[in-house]
C-alpha cells in the first residue's frame, strides 16, 4: 500500500473511531470520494464544529457527493463535497475565466476546484442576501461547501423537483419565476443549470440549489445562458400541464420596470 492511501486510511480509521463517521458504509462510500486532503479538510471542519457527524450519502453526483451532516449543536447540515478526480475542468474554467471575482489564472486542478467552491459559496451568499430561497451558506474550505440542510426535522432530504408529486404546478412556477427574478435583478446572477433537478421542494416551496456555475449578468456568456435556464424552465412546466412560454417567463423575469 502507498504512504497516500496509508495515510488516508489512517485518518479515516481515526474518523470512525472518534464516531465522526457513521458507518463502514460511508467508508466505502469515503474511499472513491476521500483523499488525503479531503479527510484533513473534514477532520478540520470537525474540529471547528461544523460537522460533527457526517452520516450517509443523499446523492452521488458525477463532481460531487452530497451528505447529511450534523454540526456541533445537533442541526443538520449538508456537505457537498466535489471529487478532485472526476470534476470537469474545462467547465469551470470556462466559467470562472470572465468572471471580474475570480482573477485565476491556472491549470492547477485543486486550485480550480477550491475557486469553484467558493464560488457556489459566494453565489449561494449573494442570492440568499437578495431575498432567493436558497441553502444557507454556513462554510467553504477547498473542495467542501457546509450549507444549510433542506428537508424535514427527521433528517429526510426534501426531493428534487423533478421527483416531487406537484399538487399545484401554476403556483409553484409564480414562486420559481419570483426567485428567478430577485436573482437576477437584485443578486444580479444567472443561475445556469437550473431545471426541476436543482430546485429542491420543501413544503411547497422551491429552493435553488446548485449554483456553482452561476455567474454574474455582465459575464459574456451569461445572456445564453440565462436562456437556456428559462427554456428548462418552461419544459419542466409544460411537462405538468402548465401553459406557458419562455417569452413570457422572460418578460416577467426581466422586468424592465425594476
Ligand atoms: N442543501 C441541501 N439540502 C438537502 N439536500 C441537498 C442539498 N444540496 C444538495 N442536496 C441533494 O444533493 C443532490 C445533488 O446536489 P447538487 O448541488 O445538485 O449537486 P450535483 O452537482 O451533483 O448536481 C440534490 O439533488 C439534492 O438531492
Ligand atoms: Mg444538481
Amino acid at each position: 500500500m502507498d504512504s497516500k492511501i496509508s495515510k488516508a486510511d489512517d485518518i479515516l480509521q481515526k474518523m470512525l473511531s472518534e464516531k465522526r463517521l457513521k458507518s463502514v458504509e460511508d467508508k466505502r462510500v469515503g474511499s472513491e470520494v476521500f483523499d488525503t486532503i479531503t479527510l484533513k479538510t473534514l477532520y478540520k471542519l470537525a474540529n471547528d464544529g461544523y460537522i460533527h457527524r457526517l452520516n450517509g450519502a443523499i446523492s452521488t453526483g458525477k463532481e460531487a457527493n452530497v451528505f447529511t451532516g450534523i454540526d456541533k449543536n445537533d442541526n443538520f447540515v449538508a456537505v457537498k463535497i466535489y471529487r478532485v478526480t472526476t470534476s470537469d475542468f474545462k467547465k469551470m474554467q470556462t466559467y470562472i475565466q470572465g468572471d471580474p471575482r475570480f482573477r485565476i489564472r491556472t491549470t492547477n486542478k485543486r486550485q480550480l476546484i477550491n475557486a469553484w467552491v467558493n464560488k457556489e459559496f459566494r453565489n449561494l451568499q449573494r442570492a440568499d442576501e437578495a431575498g432567493v430561497k436558497v441553502p444557507k451558506p454556513i462554510v467553504a474550505k477547498n473542495n467542501i461547501l457546509v450549507m444549510e440542510y433542506i428537508g424535514d426535522e427527521e433528517g429526510d432530504a426534501a426531493l428534487p423537483m423533478r421527483h416531487s408529486d406537484i399538487k399545484n404546478p401554476e403556483e409553484l412556477l409564480n414562486k420559481v419565476i419570483n426567485n428567478m427574478k430577485l436573482l437576477y435583478t437584485k443578486a444580479g446572477l444567472v443561475h445556469g443549470d437550473l431545471s426541476s433537478y436543482n430546485i429542491l421542494i420543501q413544503d411547497n416551496e422551491p429552493v435553488i440549489i446548485d449554483i456553482s456555475q452561476g455567474m454574474t449578468k455582465d459575464h459574456p456568456i451569461a445572456e445564453e445562458l440565462l436562456n437556456r435556464d428559462i427554456e428548462n424552465i418552461t419544459k419542466d412546466f409544460k411537462k405538468l400541464g402548465v401553459k406557458i412560454s419562455a417569452k413570457e417567463i422572460r418578460s416577467e423575469i426581466i422586468d424592465l420596470k425594476s
